[in-house]
């Protein structure tokens, strides 16, 4: 095992009514003046913001609102919100939503606590974070993790790249995560979360530094509660334990407890965030298009880890390892479509692309192929380009 600090300072607040808690989590980490951010109305339609707003008022926490933030989040719109946070004179800025609400209340707080700095500039990893608030977050969406991970994505939209920055500052100070405010999730959503959970351990999962070890046991049982509960949430989205177990195994797949000990990999994350700054695609969907390819590029590397994933996850015992591995993925891929989620290009409702097209995600990908992306296996211009083609049907 290699040496490690796992440090997650989020306070959680988990379960039925938890948002009735709001205010005083505000206050316990220091807020006075709240600044609230959320996306395109969910959270109006429900009549979850209305309520977040009545406990604040009531423990007379002055606040802002700043809506609009979509999926797949843009840098300008967190620009702005930085704009406003400072205008309001906010000192805690308040999530209300999921991870793309979650990844643009994180930029406006850096941004808000360094007025001399346009946050692309941090996202472009050309300054550092040294300051910012304190994010408190009330969860709508078990999927990006966000709510405990130390990563905040976002879309440039002026060089078209989404990318993150994993900074500590990026851990939010409390996170209210009532699995009933899930109830409300339209399914591609809810699925796409699921694929997302799946895919933090996943990614972490695919590593030359194995052994017979806690953290893989961790990540094999937590894929296992996912798939398990992911199936029932799809049949009843009312069914509070299903939605209780997935939302917790959201913050925990990506809260870091599932790499500890060895290099993550991620390149799966970043073949598919190609795909959601170029065609505007739901993140879930993107990584569950990528990743059979991946998979199916890389088992050769390592046939034995993949038959490991195989059989703990998936039960597959019969077989040599290259079998298994193929099984592995097969199941996986079963999975995701049981779920309706999308295995290629077209299904991913983005159509075949021309060679050009391949070439231009590789680039955007590998700065021109002057960078390599991943772990496991390091993702260079021609391997970007035969995975891509791969998954490009
Ligand atoms: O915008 P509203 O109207 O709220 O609707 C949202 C949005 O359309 C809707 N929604 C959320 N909660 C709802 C709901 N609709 C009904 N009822 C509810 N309770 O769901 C849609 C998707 O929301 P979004 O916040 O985009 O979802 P998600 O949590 O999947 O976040 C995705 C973003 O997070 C990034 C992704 O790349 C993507 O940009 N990620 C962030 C990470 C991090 N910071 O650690 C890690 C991830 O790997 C990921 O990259
Ligand atoms: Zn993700």
């Amino acid at each position: 095992m290699n040496n490690f600090t796992f440090h997650v300072p989020t306070e959680i607040i988990f379960g039925r009514g938890t948002e009735a808690k709001v205010a005083e989590a505000v206050k316990h980490h220091g807020g006075r003046r709240v600044f609230i951010v959320y996306g395109g109305g969910s959270v109006k339609k429900s009549g979850l913001l209305e309520r977040v707003e009545k406990t604040l008022e009531e423990a007379g926490l002055p606040y802002a609102e700043f809506g609009g933030v979509k999926p797949n989040p843009l840098m300008s719109k967190a620009r702005e919100g930085v704009h406003e946070a400072a205008k309001f004179g906010a000192d805690l800025i308040l999530a209300v939503g999921g991870g793309s609400v979650i990844d643009t209340a994180k930029a406006i707080a850096h941004g808000a606590a360094n007025l001399d700095t346009d946050i692309a500039e941090f996202w472009a990893k050309k300054k550092p974070v040294t300051r910012s608030l304190p994010i408190g977050v009330v969860l709508t969406i078990s999927a990006a993790g966000s709510e405990t991970s130390d990563s905040a994505v976002l879309t440039n939209d002026e060089t078209g790249k989404k990318g993150g920055i994993n900074i500590e500052f990026n851990r939010p100070a409390f996170a209210i995560m009532d699995p009933e405010l899930t109830y409300t999730l339209p399914r591609k959503q809810l699925a796409a979360g699921i694929a997302d959970i799946m895919m933090h351990t996943i990614d972490r999962y695919f590593t030359h530094e194995t052994g017979n070890n806690l953290t893989d046991r961790v990540a094999e049982a937590l894929l296992k509660n996912v798939i398990k509960f992911g199936k029932i949430a799809m049949s009843n989205h009312k069914d509070y334990e299903a939605m209780s177990e997935i939302m917790w195994s959201g913050s925990v797949s990506h809260c870091g407890f599932t790499s500890l000990g060895r290099t993550m990999d991620f390149g799966v994350h970043k073949l598919a965030h190609e795909l959601s700054a170029r065609y505007d695609a739901t993140h879930g969907e993107t990584l569950t298009t990528m990743w059979g390819s991946w998979a199916r590029y890389m088992y050769q590397d390592a046939p034995e880890r993949f038959a490991e994933y195989a059989t703990n996850v998936w039960g597959v015992t019969v077989g040599t390892p290259e079998e298994r591995s193929r099984a592995g993925i097969r199941l996986t891929e079963e999975y995701w479509q049981s779920l309706g989620l999308p295995l290629s290009f077209t299904e991913l409702g983005i159509g075949v692309k021309d060679d050009d097209e391949i070439e231009y995600l590789a680039d955007k990908l590998t700065d021109g192929g002057k960078t390599t992306v991943g772990a496991f296996h390091k993702i260079d211009k021609p391997t970007a380009i035969a995975i891509y083609s791969m998954a490009n049907h």
